[in-house]
């Protein structure tokens, strides 16, 4: 039994995990990021409609005005608070539907058709917005302070051509938090996920280890850009490793099946506290991704589902069970008589409800890294209120990847899984062979 004061520590503890609103631990610091806020596609020309794009519980539109330029800006005009998602987005600026006030990039009111334009009103309205840039085919937002905005993105998928990589988002109805953790957990992979592997066309000695052997033991190892997740499995006389890293604040890629295929991952992003796009992507560092590994991405193969048309909400969701298959359950076919990994991760992780209570949890070994992944982003929460660095902030810091990797048993994973991990990083001999120059 858990004291009173551990359970009130707890909830502490979980309030500040999952808000996200301006002026919340989680808020503030997950505002010192770059975020991704749309697909770019969802904005695909000048003076295109305007789409609603909420963020962190502020409700937000987005719109590319006539030259291009992005805007995201609050959702009510500055008038009577109508939304100005109903607005013409036209002549560089997006005009409200109510009484013609129109708004630019910036969020200044740059006509105001009811008030003589010497009379100065025009020139003190403005809305909200915040900057956005577009980069590997996403726009990603900076919602925080002016002066801390940080460099562009150096995640890898980011900085790929698009041939290399495909970009999609889904919407799942619980906290990103609960989402997250869903991702770093590797040890529900060989339960929920068993059918999908055991099907899988690479079913090699290393995935029949992890759907079928013991649970993995978990070694994890902080990094300038968050943590090495990394689950140990026997094969043979060796280790089987899968490294996931976790990258601050939300951003997670997953191991590949083999050394050809592409690197996969997820970014898990707050809409508001109760619900997040769950971002996947998969790319290849070396080359084009071919016509049927996209063909299967967008058919909803792999770590990706398919959406209903217009919308990024699966098509398997919780009003219709997520076509559960009770047969395929008990026929082995599916763990859980679901199909899809997407639709596997959001079935469980929505039915925690919207923000679980996590004082309520029994935790075991093999959740330590959810257990580590929390202290960091309260480590970071404090980091951030007294201006110490941040995980995962710099973009040197994201430029990290995920393997899979069998090692001598004496071998340490970050060091015999280093230039897999980090292939732009210099080995520690070119280090120091620098420094001696
Ligand atoms: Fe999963």
């Amino acid at each position: 039994m858990i004291t009173r004061e551990e359970q009130t520590a707890r909830r502490e503890q979980n309030a500040a995990l999952t808000r996200t609103g301006a002026g919340t631990p989680m808020g503030d610091l997950l505002r010192r990021y770059w975020i991704p806020a749309l697909i770019a596609t969802e904005l695909p020309e000048p003076d295109c409609p305007p789409i609603r794009a909420p963020l962190l519980g502020e409700k937000l539109v987005a719109f590319r005005d006539s030259e291009g330029r992005i805007a995201l800006v609050d959702e009510f005009c500055a008038h009577r608070r109508v939304s100005l998602w109903f607005g013409r987005n036209e002549e560089c600026g997006l005009r409200c539907a109510y009484h013609g006030w129109k708004f630019d990039v910036t969020g200044q009111c740059v006509d105001l058709p009811s008030e003589p334009e010497d009379s100065g009103v025009r020139q003190r309205m403005r809305i909200k917005s915040y900057p956005c840039i577009e980069q590997g085919g996403v726009i990603w937002a900076y919602m925080g302070p002016p002066e801390l905005r940080p460099p562009p993105p150096g995640l890898e998928w980011s900085l790929t051509p698009a041939p290399q990589r495909f970009i999609s988002k889904r919407f799942e109805a619980c906290n990103f938090m609960q989402a997250l953790e869903g991702g770093i957990d590797s040890s529900h992979v060989g339960f929920l996920h068993r059918g999908q592997f055991r099907r899988g066309e690479t079913a090699s000695q290393q995935i029949g280890a992890m759907i079928e052997g013991d649970s993995p033991v978990f070694e994890i190892e902080p990094y300038d850009g968050g943590l090495l997740i990394a689950a140990r499995r026997k094969v043979a006389d060796q280790y089987y490793w899968r490294v996931t890293p976790w990258i601050a604040p939300f951003h997670q890629l997953v191991p590949r099946r083999h050394d050809s295929s592409p690197i996969f991952g997820h970014s898990w992003v707050p809409i508001d506290d109760e619900h997040c796009w769950a971002w996947s992507y998969g790319y290849h560092p070396d080359r084009a991704l071919t016509r049927a590994e996209l063909a299967d991405y967008r058919n909803g193969g792999g770590i990706f589902e398919k959406t209903l048309p217009g919308a990024f909400v699966p098509v398997a969701n919780k009003d219709n069970h997520y076509l559960m298959d009770r047969n395929a359950q008990v026929a082995g076919i599916d763990f859980s008589g679901i199909a899809g990994i997407a639709a596997q991760d959001s079935s469980l992780q929505e039915s925690m409800g919207k923000i679980v209570d996590r004082s309520l949890e029994n935790l075991v070994a093999t959740d330590r890294a959810i257990v580590m992944t929390r202290r960091s982003l309260l480590g970071a929460i404090a980091a951030n209120r007294t201006g110490a660095p941040l995980p995962g902030l710099a973009p040197e810091s994201q430029r990290v990847r995920s393997c899979g990797v069998t090692l001598a048993t004496d071998i340490p994973f970050e060091l015999g899984a280093r230039t897999l991990l980090f292939p732009h990083r210099q080995t520690r001999r070119e280090e120091r062979a620098g420094a001696a120059e």
